[in-house]
Formats: C-alpha cells, structure tokens, sequence
C-alpha cells in the first residue's frame, strides 16, 4: 500500500473480484489440504511455578500443542534455565519468563499485565506454584501454618481474581487449572498446614466454577500425588520428612509410593502435564467444576 502510494494512488481489489479468488476452486483445493492447526494454537497460557517440575512439563505439553507459555515463579536461577531450555527447544517466540510471587498482589497483577503485553491476553491459566511441608500439630509453628496458606490458599486467589478481571474484560472465555494435591481430599499425617491449603484450593476451583459458567471461564482441578521425578520440593526436607513420617528411608519411599496405588505406578510430572492439557483443550469444553486425580490410584481420595 505504502508503495503504490509512492508512485499513485492505492486502491484494493474490487470485492468481487476478491471474493473469486478466495473463493477459488484451487485456491480451497490448496487449503483443505493444509495440516489442521495444533489443539492450543493461538492460545496464551501462564503456569506459576512453571520453573518447577510439574509446571515445566505442563508448559511443554502446551508449547506442543502451539500454545504461547508464560511461565511465571518466585525462582530467578530456574526461570532462566528453564525459559532457555523451552526457548531452545520450542522457539523463543512463543515462551516467556516473568517473576512473579503468587503472594504479593502487585507482583501478580504485574505478571499478568506482563502476559497480556507480550502476547495480547490470556486464555489459560496453570495455577501451580507451591511448595510442601511436614509437621506434627503440635510442632506446627503459625510461620509455618501462614506460609502454606499465603503461597496454596492466598496465592492461588490473587492469580485466579488477576486472570478472572483479565479474561472478564476480553470476554471470550478461559479455561484455568488448580494443581491442588491428593492431600486436599486425603487426610495425609504430620501435614495439616498444607493439606488444609490444598483443601481450600480445591474448594475455591469450585466457587470459581460457579462464577466463571456464565462468562465461559472453565474451573478445573489436577491433583498429583507423590511426583518424585523433577520436583523440587522432593529435593528439600520434605523427602526426609515424609519418609521419617512412613518409617522408610528415603531410597524406600518412592518404593512405599508406587506400592500404596491401586495401579502400583510411578506417577510423572508428565502425567500431571497430560491432565493439565487435558482440562485446558476443547476436548473438555463441557467440563468445570471437576476434579481430575493423577495418582495411580487412591481410594481415600475418590472423589463423591
Ligand atoms: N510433586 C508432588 O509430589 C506433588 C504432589 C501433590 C501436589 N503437588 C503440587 O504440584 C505443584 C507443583 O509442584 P512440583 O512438584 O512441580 O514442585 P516444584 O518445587 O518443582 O515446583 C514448584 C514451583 O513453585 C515455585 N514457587 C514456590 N513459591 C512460589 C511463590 N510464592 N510464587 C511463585 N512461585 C513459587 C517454585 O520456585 C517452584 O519452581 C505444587 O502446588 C505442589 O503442591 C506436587
């Protein structure tokens, strides 16, 4: 247009004429044949703790589906490792790092506005920074009782009430994703702190489900159990600690896991991601409110 004005006038096509050649029989021929577009193309997610195990797997589970990813946490050293690894694997088009604590109101609304920005919305939200801890009740400090709940249960508030304005002004929809815990439905020993979080977790999905129906916002929940594999959290105390809680060493305790599910599996941050994808695609338009474990199999922990 710029060039045509350089040297006359631009002016278009006439309609018609336009109209012929999109609608052209070759010209149809040509793109019926083109690969059908990927499940998520076109969509923008962030996942907190995306640096982590579960939500790296999950922003890879996206990203190959054609998503834009935003993984958003607390952890410097590992956002620049984990965004370089995806940049280089995927395209640095197409993933972005932004620190964000899920704690801190300003940061989340920043981090969301950092999304929009790069990518000009949101269509899909991964709640799933956290972390874990272990402690008889007697032993549990309010420190330790308020960390839980800041980062699970606050945490987990002000990312969805950012994506839920977010998603509200563009009105098209969205789909979000709690990482909640099989400890939210099971009551597990010497963990009350974050059981009770995941527990509110879990119940705040619903409430979100019930609010976001009418504005296509889906709420859903993924609930992991025991993802030894590429978790940090298994690389803290908690290992030492779930293990002393069990009576087992730790080489034992991933042992003691796959034989307490009914299915006698490992489960993978890649399991967790598959359900994720699962509960973001259109495979599952029809579903909010629900609760999807990924745990091998736990009877404490059926849902009813
Ligand atoms: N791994 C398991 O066995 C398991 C089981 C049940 C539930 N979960 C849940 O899955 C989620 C992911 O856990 P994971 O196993 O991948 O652990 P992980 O430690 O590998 O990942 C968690 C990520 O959250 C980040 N994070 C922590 N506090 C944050 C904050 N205030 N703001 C932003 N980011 C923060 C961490 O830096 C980390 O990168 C957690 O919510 C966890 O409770 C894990």
């Amino acid at each position: 247009m710029r060039g045509a004005e350089a040297v006359s006038t631009y002016r278009g096509l006439p309609e018609q004429e336009a109209f012929d050649i999109e609608y052209w029989l070759l010209e149809e021929a040509k793109l019926q044949r083109m690969p059908r577009p990927k499940a998520l193309a076109g969509r923008v997610a962030l996942v907190t703790g995306g640096a982590g195990g579960i939500g790296r797997a999950t922003a890879e589970r996206y990203l190959r589906e054609g998503a834009c990813v935003v993984l958003a946490d607390i952890s410097d050293e590992a956002l620049e490792r984990v965004g370089a690894e995806l940049s280089g694997a995927f395209s640095a088009d197409v993933v972005r790092t932004v620190r964000m604590d899920v704690t801190d109101e300003g940061a989340v609304a920043g981090g969301l506005r950092a999304a929009a920005l790069e990518y000009g919305g949101l269509d899909i939200l991964v709640s799933n920074a956290g972390i874990a801890s272990s402690a008889p009740i007697e032993e549990t400090s309010l420190e330790l009782w308020d960390r839980n709940m800041s980062i699970l249960a606050t945490g987990y508030f002000l990312v969805s009430r950012e994506a839920f304005r977010l998603m509200g002004a563009q009105g098209i929809g969205g789909a979000m994703v709690f990482v909640a815990s099989k400890n939210g439905l099971a009551a597990s020993p010497n963990a009350s702190a974050y059981c009770t979080a995941k527990a509110a977790e879990i119940h705040l999905a619903r409430c979100l489900a019930l609010e976001g129906a009418a504005k296509g916002i889906r709420v859903n929940v993924v609930n992991p159990d025991a993802v030894l594999k590429g978790s940090r959290i298994w690389q803290g105390d908690w290992l030492k600690e779930r293990a002393d809680a069990y009576g087992k060493d730790a080489a034992g305790l991933a042992e003691h896991y796959r034989e307490r599910s009914l299915l006698k599996r490992e489960v993978l941050p890649e399991d967790i991601a598959e359900a994720a994808y699962f509960l973001v695609s259109d495979a599952s338009s029809k579903s909010t409110g629900n609760i999807l474990n990924v745990d091998a199999g736990n009877k404490e922990a059926f849902t009813r």
